[in-house]
């Protein structure tokens, strides 16, 4: 017995130390690879850019607005090129192809694609958004990264690369605005496609799936205006419906949200290097505290216990309370 159970610890050690060493081993030749970032002006694209370059990668950092650009080139080398993009617009991606292939040496290509930049768009329940705020959240954190990766395939066989694809840890339990979730859903979905699709092509498909983090994404004051606007925007029998009483909590939960969210911002960076250096990348990078603690045991849970859980925090609407209508949502009781 004893034997038994120190087999089975030498097997787990040793199988450990093999992940970890073989997740050591990087490329090499930073300075003859080629990465393009997007939403390079904040947050985690910004930091990356800087990261890489330090690294010696040759970094093109696309810009959505001229927010951080100065700064951007200030901190780096003059390796580093900033270009304008926006991804929702196809004749910006098709520059942005143009304006890359022109700087990178023939038979180069491009080493690594990260498509970092979204947007978390309209916030609020189902019946307080329109059409309009769900296709405003597809066109830029689904279509916007399906066009640019369609349109720099050419380059990442060249450079026989890697896809690097922006998700969230929302993707593994289902839960927050739903515009944003149902775009980073389908990331997930186009990147596993594009996984198997590429897989015999040399150019590998990765995935990030970060918690919650401070950066310009959502502060609480623009969450807080994108509730109430919302909310005003709805149809005077939904408003009657949910309440005054409902929006004064979901602002007060905005800033329960925003005291969950890490300020640690280079968990992600590493976790984006990683995805770019290894030799042997994963398919998917899990990041932060919440995600690989808080997350993990709510979407490892039956589905009726999370959401039976996870509705112990959703606020009831007025008109629920009044009609005596069940308040479980379809869950059993
Ligand atoms: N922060 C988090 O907690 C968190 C968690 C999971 C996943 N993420 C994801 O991480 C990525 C980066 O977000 P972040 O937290 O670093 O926030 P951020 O600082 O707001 O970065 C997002 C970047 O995307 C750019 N962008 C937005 N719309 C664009 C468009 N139409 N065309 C081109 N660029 C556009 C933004 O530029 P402008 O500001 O000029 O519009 C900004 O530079 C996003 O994909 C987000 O979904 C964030």
């Amino acid at each position: 017995m004893i034997l038994w159970v120190v087999l089975s610890a030498c097997i787990v050690m040793v199988t450990m130390f093999t992940k970890w060493l073989i997740g050591k081993q990087t490329v090499g030749n930073y300075g003859d690879r080629y990465v393009l970032i997007t939403g390079c002006n904040s947050g985690f694209g910004n930091l990356l850019a800087k990261r890489l370059d330090s690294l010696g990668f040759n970094v093109f950092a696309a810009c959505h607005s001229d927010n951080g650009v100065d700064e951007l080139n200030a901190a780096t080398s003059k390796r580093l090129v900033t270009l304008k993009l926006e991804i929702a617009d196809e004749s910006s991606i098709r520059s942005a192809v143009e304006f890359v292939k022109s700087r990178i040496p023939d038979g180069t290509g491009l080493w690594a694609l990260i498509n970092n930049a979204g947007t978390a768009a309209s916030l609020g329940p189902v019946d307080w958004l329109e059409r309009q705020d769900y296709a405003s959240a597809l066109d830029v954190n689904l279509l916007g990264l399906v066009d640019i990766t369609r349109s720099f395939l050419p380059l990442l066989r060249e450079g026989q690369g890697r896809v690097v694809n922006m998700s969230s840890i929302l993707t593994k339990v289902g839960m927050g605005p739903s515009p944003y979730v149902v775009s980073k859903y389908a990331v997930e979905g186009f990147s596993d496609c594009l996984r198997l699709e590429l897989f015999r092509q040399g150019v590998s498909v990765i995935v990030l799936q970060p918690g919650f983090y401070r950066t310009n994404f959502l502060p609480v004051e623009t969450m807080v205006v994108k509730y109430k606007q919302s909310f005003r925007h709805a149809h005077q029998d939904v408003q009657t419906f949910y309440g005054e009483e409902y929006l004064e909590k979901a602002l007060k939960h905005c800033h329960d949200i925003d005291s969950m969210t890490s300020s640690d911002l280079s968990q992600v960076t590493r976790a984006y290097v990683h995805a770019v250096t290894a030799r042997f990348p994963r398919a998917r990078y899990i990041v932060g505290r919440d995600a690989n603690i808080m997350f993990r045991v709510l979407w490892i849970l039956p589905l009726w216990m999370k959401d039976r859980l996870l509705a112990l925090h959703y606020i009831k609407p007025e008109g629920t309370q009044k009609n005596g209508q069940s308040a479980n949502g379809g869950i059993p009781s």
